[in-house]
């Protein structure tokens, strides 16, 4: 590579948009809203004290969009997210699913947690099969809608497994069409992926991807970890620390379909490098020194141990 292509590189700044990319979020930006959050803050009672987890978040996503959240560790996401599914009720504030107030869970949300939430009792089709024969979808057409995803994930030898004689990660792909297969609007995921090992990781992301070209859904995916969210997202909402607080809405301005080369893309690595310093601002000077608490040095010690 020559300097002067070196030079143009840095350059490039995450606000950049190949037309490409631009008519792709354009699109995306006209097509009807499927959720909407409305200063949304929660409130924990903390012994006397109130802790603030979520101060008036505000966002919405379109419908096919992927958009993902996030931020450092306690940030909220996690009662964000269970706040969206249902499961805890906002102090303040509202979420709207296609214009309806949640107010509890639903099956209109899907839902895909870190843990694997499998039973392990039944196996991999009835596993896929249990949520949709819990509403009320017959036993013959249950197995043929579940034998269908199974194919679409390529899973099909693994139909009559248990959970157990599964990978981590085949383990998250039985789990993703689990939420799927009662077609919900939206699909909730809170760190799916972050239990298994990098090269899984990596092969999930790209799994994900694929079942989303080919099913009509809206995707809210929750992560720490900057690389997934730029392979992902069409956009990234940032939460700062506590509280959680919108701190920016990013538009990804990679091209689609996405693929590993673009993790070495000029694109990826400014959008990065922007992720990094809402979520690591660098230090105010003077900050640095405060870091780490003092240490007696290994001469003080040795002194008093004499
Ligand atoms: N049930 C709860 N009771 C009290 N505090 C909670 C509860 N759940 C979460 N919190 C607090 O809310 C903040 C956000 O937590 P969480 O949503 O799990 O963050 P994240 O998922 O971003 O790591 C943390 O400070 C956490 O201690
Ligand atoms: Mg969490």
């Amino acid at each position: 590579m020559s300097l002067a292509e070196t030079g143009q590189l840095a350059d490039i700044s995450y606000l950049d948009q190949s037309p490409a990319v631009q008519s792709r979020l354009e699109r995306m930006k006209a097509r009807e809203v499927i959720l909407q959050v409305e200063g949304l803050t929660k409130k924990f009672q903390a012994g006397k004290t109130d802790v603030t987890a979520l101060d008036r978040i505000s966002f919405k996503t379109h419908r096919r969009e992927f958009l993902c959240i996030i931020g450092p560790s306690g940030c909220g996401k996690s009662t964000l997210v269970r706040i969206l599914a249902g499961l805890e009720t906002a102090s303040s504030g509202q979420v709207l699913l296609d214009g309806h107030p949640v107010k509890g869970p639903g099956r209109e949300r899907g839902m895909v947690f870190q843990g694997y939430t499998l039973f392990p009792w039944l196996t991999v089709r009835k596993n896929v099969m249990f949520g949709l024969q819990m509403n009320n979808v017959g036993r013959a057409e249950a197995k043929k809608q579940a034998d269908e995803w199974l194919g679409l994930i390529g899973l099909t030898k693994f139909a009559d497994a248990y959970p157990n004689q599964l990978s981590g990660g085949m383990k998250q792909r039985v789990a993703i069409i689990r939420a799927l297969v009662n077609r919900p609007r939206i699909l909730l995921m809170d760190e799916p992926f972050s239990a298994l090992d990098a090269q899984t990781r990596a092969r999930m992301q790209s799994y994900l991807l694929e079942i989303w070209k080919k099913v009509d859904i809206t995707v809210v995916f929750i992560t720490h970890d900057l690389d997934e969210a730029v392979f992902l997202a069409d956009r990234i909402l940032v939460l700062s620390a506590h509280p959680g607080r919108v701190d920016e809405l990013i538009e990804v301005p990679i091209e689609r379909p996405r693929r590993p080369e673009h993790f070495t893309a000029a694109e990826f690595a400014a959008t990065k490098a922007r992720l990094e310093a809402l979520i690591h601002p660098p230090a105010k000077p003077g900050e640095e020194e405060e870091v780490y608490p003092s240490v007696p040095l290994l001469a003080d010690l040795r002194d008093e141990m004499e």
